[in-house]
């Protein structure tokens, strides 16, 4: 009875929801914590430090290398997780998941290993204007090196891409497609879909940067039908150092290995080394065990909430804040895309982003200010950087009219 009646429209239970991250009640200079810097990293549930803090208690064994007990216990639970994984993105097999260690490291074993062996002089990789460094500066050295060329798709001043001069761009010597789901900066949500069907029907396949998606919505990368699709834990109220890259299997079977070592192989010798079947030929070394049963918890935690209640719930944040942000003198929102996840990137007329920020933080408010890397973004808005505030499904609406009212405080004291 009392537990229905604090569960809101959108299905979010946002009491019982805050008393999962402890965290969340600690204070910051001596006030209460509002933590908007999600699209760095989210905050993690206790499910999560349970799983971690029980892994170290009661589990800690290498994988795939021992036949005592515990290893093959861990063996089984690490296995377990990448399923878990598979399922959450309905991938079709497991070995289509590679554990990795981000987002970064996923985007650079696809640069590396897809660009060894496809990419040659003359050809071209697509990117977009609003791709963080990430899914950036691999594709450029990739180019540098090969003597290929990266072709940039343009944006629109409410940060939308253009799917004109993206369908200019696609031609024959198009080897790849990368591009992110939601913009860590503006919050666009890109037509990924309708972008893998135009490149497909040329045969060219699409990287896909989910980091900033799936801790927003529920990804199917077969519905997509991505090449690639890449992530990372620690978004996704998971674990720090510890990421996904999923890729069909026929594009992973046909890669080279990225890091080679332990756990790669199927025989060496001094002459010749056979390497294992996917995934484990990309996963060199003892990998961050905790860090995939962490995640493993992280993604059991958010189907449990519900991946649609929680977009629901957070496009009436977003919708809220920038309510809100508009009434402001002064405040330009960089990113006023029709299609949006809960990120708000705005600047204040004649104020220093870091100076707000400094100043929020004051009162216990976090949020993320600079370029938030991607400065060619900001170049194309003209602006050296931006405030941002990321909101999580245990954000609230209270947090926001703190954070305006802190804002507000913040620009009459700067201006
Ligand atoms: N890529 C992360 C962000 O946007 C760190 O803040």
């Amino acid at each position: 009875m009392t537990e229905a009646k604090t569960i809101d429209k959108t299905g979010i239970d946002i009491q019982k929801i805050r008393a999962d991250f402890p965290i969340l009640s600690r204070k910051v200079n001596g006030k209460p914590l509002i933590y908007f810097d999600n699209g760095a990293t989210a905050q993690k549930p206790l499910s999560v430090i349970n799983a971690i803090d029980h892994y170290y208690r009661e589990q800690n064994a290498n994988i795939h290398r021992g036949v005592h007990t515990m290893s093959q216990e861990i063996t089984v639970a690490y296995e377990n997780a990448r399923a878990t994984v598979q399922k959450h993105l309905n991938a079709k097999h497991a070995a289509e998941i590679v554990f990795t260690s981000g987002t970064t490291e996923s985007i650079n074993l696809v640069a590396h290993s897809f660009g060894k062996k496809f990419v040659s002089a003359g050809d071209e990789v697509i990117v977009t204007a609003m791709e963080h460094h990430s899914n950036i500066l691999p594709w450029q050295q990739l180019c540098e090196e090969k003597g290929a060329i990266l072709k940039v798709v343009p944006i629109n001043d409410a940060g939308e891409l253009i799917m004109e001069e993206y369908k200019k761009l696609l031609n024959a010597k198009t080897k790849i497609v990368a591009v992110t789901h939601i913009s860590n900066t503006l919050g666009t949500v890109n037509p990924v879909k309708e972008i893998i069907a135009l490149a497909h029907a040329q045969n060219i396949p699409v990287l896909v940067d989910g980091a900033q998606s799936v801790p927003h919505m529920a990804v199917d990368v077969q519905e997509l039908d991505a090449d690639f699709y890449c992530f990372s834990g620690h978004k996704l109220f998971g674990p720090t150092g510890v990421g996904i890259l999923y890729g069909k299997e026929k594009w992973l079977n046909e890669l080279p290995p990225y890091k080679v070592g332990g756990g790669t192989i199927k025989t060496v010798s001094f002459e010749k080394t056979e390497y294992a079947d996917v995934p484990l030929r990309f996963e060199a070394g003892t990998p961050h065990i905790e860090g995939g049963i962490g995640l493993a918890a992280a993604i059991d935690y958010v189907n449990a909430i519900g991946l649609d209640h929680i977009a629901a719930y957070e496009q009436e944040l977003l919708t809220h804040a920038t309510e809100q942000l508009q009434k402001i003198a002064g405040v330009k929102i960089i990113g006023t895309a029709k299609n949006k996840a809960s990120v708000i990137s705005f600047v204040v007329e004649g104020i220093h982003a870091f100076d707000l920020g400094t100043i929020l933080d004051q009162l216990g408010i976090a949020v993320r200010t600079g370029h938030h890397c991607t400065q060619p973004l900001m170049a194309h808005y003209c602006v050296q950087g931006t405030v941002r505030a990321a909101f999580a499904f245990y954000n609230t609406k209270e947090e926001i009219d703190e954070f305006i009212k802190g804002l507000e405080r913040a620009i009459n004291m700067l201006k």
